[in-house]
């Protein structure tokens, strides 16, 4: 806007100055044009009557020149004649001005001060200017006198004035007329130009235009450098907290970010004693985002569970956390009983959980559930349109609880960078297709800028769902989805936890973990312990765990009285039967092992079914020799890096699912098919039985893995993204503001 009001002065100053000099020029030329032919005219009126006039000027007949004077004057611009000798008027006509004396005329020419044959000038007169001619009347030197004709110039003036208005209009139409070619014909081009640019952008041009070849060249070099920042950005060494900070402020401008995850990081619970106790829950999504959030502060927007939430907040629901080291808040949203039970226990873990988790669990979708799923989803897109306080905020949202959110926080903030993690598997368009809502939840999902999976498989799973039900733009190429205008990216994102684990910072030593747990749980200092730690979930395979470590001690006895298996099971969705019809089974399947293989005060497996802080955890990771992750199907599971990045001491052997998405990263666990007690057994015996030099050889290889990979990395890789992608988003709009009315894909 600035540069056209700049570009509008300098052309007007550029027109008045061009309109000034033609305007100066004329009225030169126009007179000097004028002064010739009056001189010449008056040469012309007296020539006639020269030689009479001179005969009788000579002879004194001086009443003989005034006829011949009128005659002269004939023509109506002339105002009159005379006939000088000296500075003594001889003869005049009547209309001969009496402003107008020989003698004035004479000192003009005494001025002058040389002879000159005739002599030429406009004079002010009172009524007017006129042009004077004064004619010499002589046979040779002395002049015996002039004829002086006197022209009246006011017709001049009129035509001048008129002259100057048609050449004023002239130049008005003129310099609109090329203002108005100049507008249009940049406008031809410059749409020419921004089609096939966007052509171009979009791949539907050969690029083998010439005139784009060097605009081609700059792209590409453009490219190159972004992409090998951006390489070297990613790896230039470790990822940290002060890594990712960074990275926000500069891809970002520093934006504040807003998380929306059911779960909160921090659950005030009130006690039986009356005080009240900071919970961290058991959960991967969890353990992942809240250190990225202690990072880059900002507000998490959750769900307010705790028993003592709401007295632990302010009025609008916030909460300044971690206690003790403040740097971001929580906003706590408030649920009634009933819109719990249909959006959280109902539709997404009675629903969507067994869905997308391939456990042989059915799922059950009712429409009440379903109802409070979206309006809750919406009562979060409230809370976090609520907290943001810019045009361009960046919202990350979480899980399978909000489908829906995304497409809806894109209605209300057009220019929110929004991020969206699935945490748990997506399964394919057929296992999808089930749930009578599968339409709206891929629509929900595609509002995101960027939509991220623990991995490949399930970005081509998402892809194909909406092949399958939407329609939209699918470039297969790109992983991009088009709908309504907007592009959002579908990327494997595979998720990880801090590096180093804050919980690391004052825990004992690996060696001082080993006997204070074993001393804890009643065994021998030389006693092998097992481990495994999960929400008390059928999907983590816990059964089918403790039933390898059942068929380890038939297998090999020689191990009773000398491992036990410590099964960490913290108590998760209780009012759902499929949950508390688990608790049963697994109380009942680690009684009868008990019972089968316990001898005295020693239990083959311990089973604590309690909320474990983190911080005991860690403790019990460093002290235990193997780790079990049995998932059944699973995102990622984060246990499995949890366990590596506690070994410090780089001892102790992973068994991985192969059906966990970890198992892709971490090649060098012993990868079991849960579902396969021998195998899962063979596995538990090969770790037992691994050398300490094997266990550091896996260890460290999976340990660099985690360490280079951590959760800022997953964090900075999608900022790092969504910056790239939302200055394309602005370079698509500036092209497609400058067309109105033309679609731009961005
Ligand atoms: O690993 C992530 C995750 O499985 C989430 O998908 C889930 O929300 C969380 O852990 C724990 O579940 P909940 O929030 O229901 O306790």
């Amino acid at each position: 806007m600035r540069n056209a009001l700049h570009f509008l002065v300098i052309w007007l100053a550029a027109l008045a100055i061009l309109v000034g000099a033609a305007w100066f020029s004329l009225s030169h030329t126009t007179q000097a044009w004028f002064d010739k032919d009056l001189a010449l005219r008056s040469e012309l009126a007296v020539s006639g009557a020269r030689s009479a006039l001179l005969q009788d000027l000579e002879q004194g007949r001086d009443a003989n020149l005034t006829p011949l004077l009128e005659d002269i004057a004939r023509d109506e611009r002339i105002l009159g004649a005379a006939v000088c000798s000296g500075p003594r008027v001889v003869a005049a006509t009547r209309a001969w001005p009496r402003e107008l004396s020989c003698a004035e005329l004479g000192g003009h020419l005494v001025a002058v001060g040389r002879p000159i044959p005739s002599w030429n000038s406009s004079l002010p007169l009172p009524g007017g200017e006129v042009h004077v001619s004064a004619i010499t009347l002589n046979r040779g030197v002395p002049t015996a006198g002039f004829a002086v004709v006197v022209h009246d110039l006011s017709f001049v003036a009129r035509r001048e004035a008129s002259t100057r208005q048609f050449l004023l209009a002239a130049f008005a139409i003129l310099a609109l007329l090329a203002s108005a070619v100049t507008l249009l014909s940049v406008r031809i081009l410059w749409r020419g130009f921004g089609h096939a640019l966007r052509q171009l952008a979009s791949g539907q041009d050969d690029s083998r235009r010439r005139e784009f070849q060097p605009l081609l060249k700059d792209l590409r070099d453009l490219l190159e450098r972004l992409s090998r920042e951006e390489q070297a950005e990613l790896q230039g060494g470790l990822w940290s907290p002060e890594r990712l900070k960074l990275t926000l402020q500069r891809h970002l401008h520093g934006e504040r970010m807003i998380v929306m995850a059911n779960r909160e990081p921090y659950i005030h619970n009130r006690q039986p004693d009356g005080s009240i106790r900071v919970l961290h829950p058991a959960s991967g999504l969890v353990s992942a985002l809240e250190p990225v959030m202690r990072a880059c502060s900002g507000v998490w927007v959750a769900h307010g569970a705790g028993s003592a939430d709401r007295e632990t907040a302010d009025m609008r629901g916030r909460v300044r956390v971690p206690p003790g080291e403040e740097s971001y808040s929580i906003r706590r949203v408030w649920l009634s009983p009933e819109e719990e039970q249909g959006y959280y226990y109902g539709f997404a873990n009675e629903g969507l959980w067994p869905l997308c988790h391939v456990a042989h669990n059915r799922p059950i979708f009712r429409a009440e559930d379903w109802r409070h799923y979206q309006e809750v989803n919406r009562k979060f897109v409230d809370a976090v349109c609520d907290e943001v306080d810019g045009e361009n905020p960046v919202i990350l949202v979480q899980d399978y609880h909000f489908a829906l959110a995304p497409r809806m926080l894109r209605e209300r903030l057009p220019g929110a960078t929004i991020l969206t993690f699935w945490h748990i598997p997506w399964p394919n368009p057929e296992q999808i297709s089930i749930c009578p809502w599968h339409a709206e939840l891929v629509d929900g999902l595609l509002g995101s800028s960027i939509l991220g999976f623990h991995t490949q498989q399930h970005c081509n799973n998402f892809m194909d769902a909406v092949d399958r039900f939407l329609e939209a733009r699918l470039d297969r190429g790109a992983f991009s989805v088009a709908r309504h205008d907007r592009t959002t990216l579908v990327r494997p994102y595979p998720i990880s936890v801090e590096w180093p684990n804050h919980w690391a910072q004052g825990a004992p030593t690996p060696e001082e973990c080993q006997a204070a747990v074993r001393a804890e749980l009643g065994l021998p200092l030389d006693a092998k312990l097992g481990m495994g730690v999960d929400r008390l979930d059928y999907t983590k395979g816990i059964e089918e765990r403790l039933r390898a470590v059942e068929r380890l001690f038939e297998r090999e006895p020689e191990w009773i009285g000398r491992f036990s298996f410590l099964q960490l099971a913290s108590p998760s969705r209780t009012l759902i039967d499929r949950y508390q019809r688990l608790n049963d089974d697994v109380e009942q399947l680690v009684n009868r092992i008990n019972e089968r293989f316990g001898t005295g005060d020693w239990k083959p497996v311990i089973l604590r079914r309690e909320h474990t802080e983190p911080a005991d955890v860690f403790r019990y990771y460093r002290a235990a020799d193997l780790c079990y992750v049995s998932s059944l199907h699973d995102g990622m599971n984060l246990v499995a890096k949890e366990y590596l990045a506690a070994r410090s001491d780089e001892r102790g052997v992973l068994i991985l699912s192969k059906f966990a998405g970890a198992a892709h990263e971490l090649t060098e666990a012993l990868q079991v098919n849960p579902y396969d007690i021998e195998e899962a057994s063979g596995a538990l015996s090969t770790a037992l039985h691994m050398p300490p030099q094997e266990q550091a050889a896996r260890l460290r290889v999976m340990r660099s893995l985690v360490a280079e990979f951590n959760v800022y990395r997953w964090a900075g890789r999608m900022l790092i993204e969504a910056s790239r992608l939302r200055s394309r988003e602005q370079i698509a709009g500036i092209l497609s503001s400058s067309q109105p009315g033309l679609k731009v894909p961005r």
